[in-house]
């Protein structure tokens, strides 16, 4: 039974270039879905993507400022989540197909080798750690409805040869899934790591896979969130982001 009152707030972002809806007291998104989108690129112009675990549609809003021709499409399991992501496509006139299905299906979906790119920010803990209460917050960060298996499972299915994944994960989850990747012929080809000052260890990574491809791999450089912690004070380059949102890429390399 789901225990969250369905009261949806409006919030403008990257200076009102997007308006979303997200519940009052459910699922909300982070900066991770912005530093996820800020990381992905994409050199082909009409090309088409699916965001797996879509949740408000954030990620696809944010890659929509940067690559308007994208052929965007979303799946998402939980109906209120679905319902919410339907309704800020509209609202930014964006289209894209949105899915309510559970992404283990995906076979009911989607033909076999089909996708170009493929992003997501998944759950990121297994069951077994304290559980949230609230139902929607519970499925979107731990592997309730989906596991790292699973989901790279359907990655592999979804990508064509040389198609790209982008994901965002947690850093103490690394070489759990460079094996997974590798086992289902996902090869990392770039990887940043996230911290959130400049004296911790890092807490996240943004990475990019390539399917069936050859190995070479670039760690990129440290991607710090704040400047001063205790005040809240983001580094340039987050608050670069969270102003005009191109590619985070403010020293030009
Ligand atoms: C960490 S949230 C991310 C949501 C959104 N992409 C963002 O970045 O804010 C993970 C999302 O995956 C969805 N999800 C979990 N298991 C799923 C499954 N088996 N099939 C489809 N979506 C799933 C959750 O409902 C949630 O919206």
């Amino acid at each position: 039974m789901s225990n969250i009152s369905n009261e949806l707030e409006l919030t403008p972002f990257i200076r009102g270039k997007i308006k979303l809806y997200q519940s009052k007291d459910g699922y909300r998104f982070n900066l991770d879905p912005v530093l996820l989108s800020s990381f992905v690129k994409i050199n082909k112009k009409k090309a088409k993507i699916v965001d797996l675990g879509t949740g408000s549609g954030i990620i696809l809003l944010l890659l929509s400022l940067k690559y308007p021709e994208l052929d965007f499409y979303a799946v998402e399991i939980q109906n209120s989540l679905f319902e919410i992501a339907k309704k800020n496509f509209r609202l930014n006139n964006l289209n894209v197909k949105i899915f309510n299905e559970d992404m283990k299906n995906i076979r009911r979906l989607f033909k076999p080798n089909s996708f170009d790119y493929v992003v997501s920010n998944p759950p990121y803990f297994k069951v077994d750690k304290s559980l949230s209460s609230n139902e929607e917050e519970k499925i979107a960060k731990f592997e309730v409805k989906i596991n790292l298996k699973e989901i790279f499972k359907v990655v592999k299915y979804l990508l064509k040869d040389r198609g790209k994944f982008f994901l965002v994960y947690p850093s103490f989850r690394f070489t759990e899934c460079l094996k997974v990747a590798t086992e289902n012929k996902l090869e990392l080809k770039k990887v940043r790591f996230v911290y959130a000052d400049a004296n911790s260890n890092s807490t996240h990574f943004l990475a990019e896979f390539v399917k069936s491809t050859k190995e070479g791999l670039i760690i990129d450089k440290p991607l710090i969130i704040y400047e001063n912690r205790k005040n809240k004070i983001y580094t340039e380059e987050v608050k670069y982001i969270l102003e005009k949102f191109t590619d985070g890429e403010i020293d030009g390399n």
